[in-house]
Order: structure tokens, then C-alpha cells, then sequence
């Protein structure tokens, strides 16, 4: 008998891919500029003339049976130490090479992560909305997701929905900022609240929880005055899963890391859990050559101003055509208040004005949609049309 939970996964696709394929089957019916399709992640920007370059430079002067060889399981140490030192100087962390380990972009970064730290039936806390794939992630790790709402209109953290739901077995809490799917970043009040919570919940009763923050938009911010705390500087029981995915446009190339808080006691066996769980998911290592490019652009990040551009003009657009929009400060995502209870009722009738806008329900938070607006900007325009007259059939 096959893993019959593994089968309906493979079998039962998101409801996100359903929606692009849909959106691929209606393009080659009635044109590509005649869908607007919102449903899909995938940067739109393309990844900056700085990684060419130096993708160039290094197949041209590495020996390529060192270069496309295996790298230690953790990753190059001189790319990890390069990192550790960027990373110091960035938040004024302490981190060494040996608390980093290369991964295949965020989703394995939090596979591992998970899986290093989980026991059977402990509970990973996360925050609603969040990216749908925790779930299976954290279940696959033997562990149980439990979804604690944002605060209402806003979706910042709620610190008294965490309080109750901290309990003996919660074992981490997972965050996400910039936030997939509402763009909302977490400021430096929220990231204070929840370590308060967790820290007097985990010293009273003789608990242990891990903060995880899932970083795969960090580079991602809109205005200069927006600031992504760094959770290393505020609780010590700390684990950042970072990807390269977005901010370098790169999402097909799986690179990424761990960072693990040098600053948590016996953080060296966590560190040593992150290895043997890579070890057991069959990672063997991060790609090679991706490492090598990191190590040189590290500091590099894609010309995020079309994401400004483009949530800059939605925002404006939306907001006058009388919906409701949680103002998203990062990412390229924006939560839109469906116009009827039921989101997914709100996201089929969008389907009649070629518009493929993602219910939040997958995303734990109903009565919102979530729009990708990682899209050409000509898209945007040629879609206000369409929104408008949405929102004006909900008002004859
Ligand atoms: C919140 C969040 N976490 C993790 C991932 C996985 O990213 P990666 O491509 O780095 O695996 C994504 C991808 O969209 C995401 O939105």
C-alpha cells in the first residue's frame, strides 16, 4: 500500500496552481492580454544584470569538476562565512559559518527546519493569513499547525490570540513578514508583543519554543521608513530560514538558507538537527553553482521599484472603486476584501471579468482575496477596467 496521505498530496493540486492553469486554458482561448491573471508568486522582474555577470565569470574561471562537484552538506565554507560576516554587519548579530546551512530556497529551509526540531504531536503556532504550505510542511515533520488569527482589517499580530493558544506542547511559532498573501510587515511593537508572550508563556511553564521567521520577502519593501525587525535581536531561541527566490529573482534555482541563533542555549545541537534532518530529506547540498554566485551578490537585490509601481497604482485604483484593501508595505501580494461573505463565491464571480484572484480561505483568513501583483504594469492597467465594473455589478 502506498503513503495514501502522500498520494492525495500529489494528486489534489493547490488551489493557486489550479487557478494559473485555468488562467494558461482562458489565455490560449481568448488572448493573453485578455486575462489578468493575479494568482501566481512568480517575480516579474528579471533577475539583475550583476548575477549574469557573474554566473559568466565563474563558469568561464572555475574548473568546472570543482565547481559543479558536491559542496559540503551544510554548504561552502567560504560561503557561509561570507554570509555570517554580511549579516553581522547588517543587525549587528555574531553569527559564524557554523551557524549557517545552505538550502534549496525558503520551502526548504523550513522543511529542515521543521524536521529538526519536531516531535510527534508538538505544535507549530503561525499566523493567519499565512503561506498554505505550513501545513504540510509542519504535518510531514509529524508536527500539528495551529493557526492563530491576525488582527482584524489590519492582520498584524494579535498578541491574545497567541497567549491562548500557547500550550505545554507548542514547540515553535512560525512567522512570515512580509507576509504572504496580505504584504503587511510586522513592526517592531508586534515582534516585541509576541516574544513577551512566548517568553513569559515558555519561563512559567518550563517550555522551550523556537521562533521561526520564514524571510523569503525581507528584501522586499516598499518605503524607506519600513523596517523588518530581526528576530536574532529580539529572542535568542531564534531560526531564520531565508530564501534568494524574490529578491533576486531566482525562484527556479532553489537557493537559500538557515541561520541559526548563536545566541540560544545548545545551539550548536539545534544547528547539528538542521544538518541531520537535511541529511535524512535527502538534500545532500544546496546547488553549487548558485552557491558560488551568492557569495558574490549577496548584497544584490532585483529593481523592486515595478512591485512599488504596480501595488502604488493598484492601491490608488482599488481603494477608489470602493474596496476595501489591507495596505500591503511588502512582497508583491495585496489582501482585497471580497465583496460578498464568501471569498470563493467573490473570486468565481472575478472570473467573469478575466480577473484570477486567489480566495483567501487557503490562506486561513475568509473574506479577502489575494491578488499577485508580480505582473507588468500594462497588465495592471488594462485590468482597472474590469475591477471597476466588478465592484459596480455588486452595486446595481
Ligand atoms: C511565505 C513563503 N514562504 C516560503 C516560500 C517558498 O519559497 P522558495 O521559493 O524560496 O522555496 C514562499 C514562496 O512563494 C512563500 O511565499
Amino acid at each position: 500500500m502506498l503513503n495514501e496521505k502522500n498520494v492525495q498530496l500529489g494528486k489534489v493540486r493547490s488551489s493557486i496552481r489550479e487557478l494559473f492553469e485555468y488562467g494558461k486554458s482562458r489565455k490560449a482561448e481568448i488572448g493573453e492580454q485578455n486575462v489578468f491573471d493575479f494568482s501566481l508568486g512568480n517575480p516579474s522582474v528579471p533577475a539583475p544584470a550583476e548575477v549574469k555577470e557573474a554566473l559568466k565569470d565563474i563558469i568561464d574561471n572555475t574548473d568546472p569538476v570543482v565547481l559543479h562537484g558536491y559542496t559540503s552538506a551544510q554548504g561552502d565554507f567560504s560561503v557561509r562565512k561570507t554570509l555570517a560576516e554580511y549579516i553581522n554587519e547588517r543587525f549587528d548579530t555574531a553569527l559564524t559559518a557554523d551557524c549557517l546551512y545552505m538550502t534549496c530556497g525558503a520551502a526548504a529551509s523550513l522543511t529542515i527546519t521543521l524536521n529538526a526540531i519536531l516531535n510527534a504531536g508538538d505544535e507549530v503556532i503561525t499566523i493567519a493569513p499565512y503561506f498554505p504550505e505550513y501545513k504540510v510542511f509542519t504535518e510531514h515533520a509529524g508536527g500539528k499547525l495551529i493557526e492563530v488569527k491576525g488582527k482584524k482589517g489590519t492582520f498584524a499580530i494579535d498578541i491574545q490570540n497567541i497567549e491562548a493558544a500557547l500550550t505545554p506542547c507548542t514547540k515553535a511559532v512560525l512567522i512570515n513578514s512580509p507576509n504572504n498573501p496580505s504584504g503587511v510587515v510586522y513592526g517592531e511593537a508586534d515582534i516585541i508583543g509576541l516574544v513577551k508572550a512566548i517568553s513569559d508563556y515558555s519561563q512559567k511553564h518550563g517550555t522551550e519554543i523556537y521562533l521561526i521567521s520564514d524571510e523569503p520577502y525581507r528584501e522586499l519593501v516598499f518605503d524607506g521608513g519600513t523596517k523588518v525587525p530581526y528576530i536574532m535581536n529580539y529572542y535568542d531561541r531564534s531560526i531564520v530560514c531565508y530564501s534568494y527566490s524574490k529578491s533576486l529573482s531566482l525562484p527556479g534555482e532553489r537557493i537559500g538558507y538557515i541561520a541559526v541563533n548563536n545566541k540560544m542555549p545548545g545551539w550548536e545541537e539545534v544547528y547539528a538537527g538542521v544538518c541531520g534532518a537535511g541529511r535524512a530529506l535527502g538534500y545532500v547540498c544546496a546547488p553549487a553553482l548558485f552557491q558560488q554566485l551568492i557569495k558574490r551578490v549577496y548584497n544584490v537585490t532585483s529593481d523592486i521599484s515595478v512591485y512599488k509601481r504596480n501595488r502604488d497604482r493598484l492601491l490608488a485604483a482599488l481603494t477608489e472603486y470602493g474596496y476595501e484593501v489591507v495596505r500591503p508595505d511588502g512582497a508583491f501580494y495585496m489582501f482585497v476584501k471580497a465583496l460578498e461573505p464568501d471569498a470563493k463565491l467573490f473570486a468565481e464571480r472575478a472570473k467573469k471579468y478575466e480577473l484570477l484572484l486567489v480566495a483567501g480561505d487557503d490562506f486561513g483568513a475568509e473574506g479577502y482575496v489575494r491578488l499577485s501583483y508580480c505582473v507588468s504594469p500594462q497588465m495592471i492597467e488594462l485590468s482597472l477596467p474590469a475591477f471597476k465594473a466588478l465592484a459596480d455589478s455588486y452595486k446595481n
